[in-house]
């Protein structure tokens, strides 16, 4: 009975979302997360230019949130302009992604956060959204943690690729990846008295870098090995996020006739809770991995691809 009247619930929000305006249906969170260069990191990076470029990246990000609120969240688009609508079936409670087949396929070079560092994310991230969003909520597989770096073909412009071609690409990252040192950073607690970009928006989870190479670095260095790559990318060179989960409807509890402030209010709190939960949480990146998504969004939605991986070669870490 109570499950019959949660799915009813949810039914009826769902049928009635489409109609109301702005409609609550909310994008991907995306965990921006932020890279702070230490200054003896290898003589190539350029360490000030990239963390003030970051700064200023992270800054406007923070403006837009509190001058628009969460107006990314409403859209009912991911971050690769995909309408979740067109991603995921919700039907008797549940959701499943729908997959489609990406022709030609997307070719991403990630860098993979192994299940030693994203089992224990994935954990936190499930407790504190899942009981505000009751199945309105995709989680991304604890297995394909990623950080997207540099598309050699994107849904938005694909450059198709023979065999060869996507071996010959394979290849250069991988010898791109052999000169490349693992990443390692932190979680810092969320300091109220940092720059502006973390404490106002706070559902952006930052993580500082101890060593490794800048995501600035990493992608000018994929670039040239793949001249075929569309010019304009997905995500700003500076940026270095993951998904962690994919909201598909309103929090359980309605806020309707909330204003925009608690809106915000409500996603700083559940994101400070999991900030509280995994500060001071540590992670290597030692994988590079260039993905046949053989789906649309094979890596989020547990679709088909092929993943070539290559560690990391540089053992300065
Ligand atoms: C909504 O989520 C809160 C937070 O966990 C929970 O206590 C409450 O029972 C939920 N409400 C409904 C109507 O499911
Ligand atoms: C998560 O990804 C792993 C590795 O690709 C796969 O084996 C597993 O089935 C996926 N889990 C789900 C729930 O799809
Ligand atoms: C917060 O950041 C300020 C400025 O960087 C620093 O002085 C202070 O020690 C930090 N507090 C904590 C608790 O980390």
């Amino acid at each position: 009975m109570l499950t019959y009247l949660r799915m009813a619930r949810v039914r009826n929000w769902w049928s009635n979302s489409r109609a109301v305006v702005p409609i609550w249906v909310i994008s991907a969170i995306l965990f921006y997360s932020l890279l702070q260069l230490a200054l003896r990191n290898s003589s190539s990076d350029k360490p000030i230019s990239n963390q003030e470029q970051r700064s200023r990246l992270y800054d406007k990000m923070s403006r837009d949130l509190d001058e628009h609120g969460a107006a990314f969240l409403k859209h009912g688009e991911t971050s690769q302009s995909l309408s979740l609508s067109d991603l995921f079936t919700i039907k008797d409670g549940s959701v499943t992604p729908n997959l489609k087949a990406a022709i030609p396929p997307v070719r991403a070079n990630v860098l993979y956060l192994s299940p030693q560092y994203s089992i224990p994310i994935s954990k936190a991230v499930r407790s504190i959204f899942l009981p505000h969003f009751d199945k309105m909520i995709w989680f991304q597989n604890s297995t394909m943690y990623h950080f997207s770096m540099f598309h050699a073909s994107h849904h938005i412009t694909p450059v198709p690729a023979t065999e060869e071609e996507i071996e010959a690409e394979a290849n250069a990252v991988k010898a791109v990846a052999e000169g490349l040192c693992p990443l390692k950073f932190y979680s810092p607690q969320l300091n109220k008295s940092y720059p502006n970009s973390m404490a106002s928006a706070s559902w952006i989870h930052f993580l500082q870098v101890v060593s490794g190479m800048d995501p600035i670095t990493i992608r000018a260095k994929l670039r040239p090995v793949l001249p075929r790559a569309p010019e304009k990318q997905l995500y700003d060179a500076a940026i270095l996020h993951t998904s962690f989960a994919r909201l598909l409807g309103q929090p359980n509890a309605s806020l309707e006739e909330a204003d925009k402030t608690s809106e915000l209010q409500f996603f700083h709190d559940l994101v400070t809770q999991l900030n509280n939960q995994i500060h001071g949480f540590q992670a290597t990146v030692t994988e590079l991995w260039y993905v046949e998504e053989l789906d649309v969004l094979a890596l989020a939605l547990d679709g088909r691809m092929k993943v070539h991986k290559f560690q990391l070669g540089c053992s300065k870490t």
